[in-house]
């Protein structure tokens, strides 16, 4: 199966790249007055679906420009251009997430950037790689010495209830280096390969965080929520290489 899904997510990232080079000509809808989505991601998420269902038809599908038609106990959770915004301007930096769920845990996943030429694939106890090599957290031990990244997805609303802005100013100050890449599915591949030592961030969903989170998992690091109850929570996210954990969490 991973031979597969590895098969496929390249094949998506070939799609779209060509709707990259010609995005000019792309039809790009507001979700809402600061959510975007393009043809490329319908396209691309089209092209995921069919080859996914078309190989495992048992299997459920969740993606993000399509939704779910019927929750099953194994599903795909499909993010199939996360960093829509960064996409569409022509920046590097967005990749394609896939996600394996089975009876409510993700079991394998897959972000592939292909303008970066970047493959993450993890699998539960058997580890995480990028383009095949394996990947490990970093070995940073203190806040002040580390490189944080996080995002705004709380700003997209009315924005108006808590949002990032208070939070990012207190772990600013606190950190050595802060960054802002546009994609929270290649956000968790960089602390998963030791690039970035935490990420933080509110209001996400299932499908950007579902792969990321288990590439950090498998390459030693730790996610919980802003209480620091380990787990999974899009709402709250927080992930980092373990080390600097309570640190981080003392800021949220
Ligand atoms: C977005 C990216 C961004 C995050 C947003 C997400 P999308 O994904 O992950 O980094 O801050 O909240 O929605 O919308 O481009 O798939
Ligand atoms: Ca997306």
């Amino acid at each position: 199966m991973d031979a597969f899904l590895k098969e496929t997510i390249l094949e998506a990232g070939e799609l779209a790249m060509d709707w990259f080079s010609r995005r000019d000509k792309m039809k790009v809808e507001y979700k809402s007055p600061k959510d975007l989505v393009t043809e490329a991601d319908r396209n691309v998420e089209q092209f995921l679906k069919m080859h996914l269902l078309d190989e495992y038809p048992d299997f459920g599908f969740w993606g993000e420009e399509s939704g779910e038609k019927e929750q099953k106990a194994t599903r795909w959770i499909v993010d199939p251009i996360d960093g829509t915004h960064s996409f569409s301007r022509g920046q590097y930096f967005w990749g394609i997430s896939v996600a394996l769920e089975q009876d409510g845990e993700i079991v394998m996943g897959a972000v592939y950037a292909p303008a970066l030429n970047d493959l993450y694939f993890a699998e539960k106890d058997r580890g995480a790689w990028k383009n095949e090599e394996p990947i490990e957290v970093s070995d940073i031990r203190n806040l002040s010495e580390s490189m944080v990244s996080t995002g705004f997805a709380c700003l997209r609303g009315k924005g108006g209830g808590s949002n990032n802005l208070n939070r990012f100013s207190r772990v600013a100050r606190a950190s050595m280096g802060q960054r802002r890449f546009g994609s929270a599915a290649l956000d968790l591949c960089l602390v998963a390969d030791g690039q970035v030592d935490g990420f933080w961030e509110q209001n996400l969903n299932l499908y950007d965080v579902a792969a990321g989170y288990l590439l950090v998992m498998e390459a030693g690091g730790r996610v919980s929520n802003f209480d620091g109850i380990d787990g999974l929570n899009p709402k709250q996210i927080c992930a980092s290489n373990s080390l600097i954990h309570p640190e981080l969490i003392h800021f949220m």
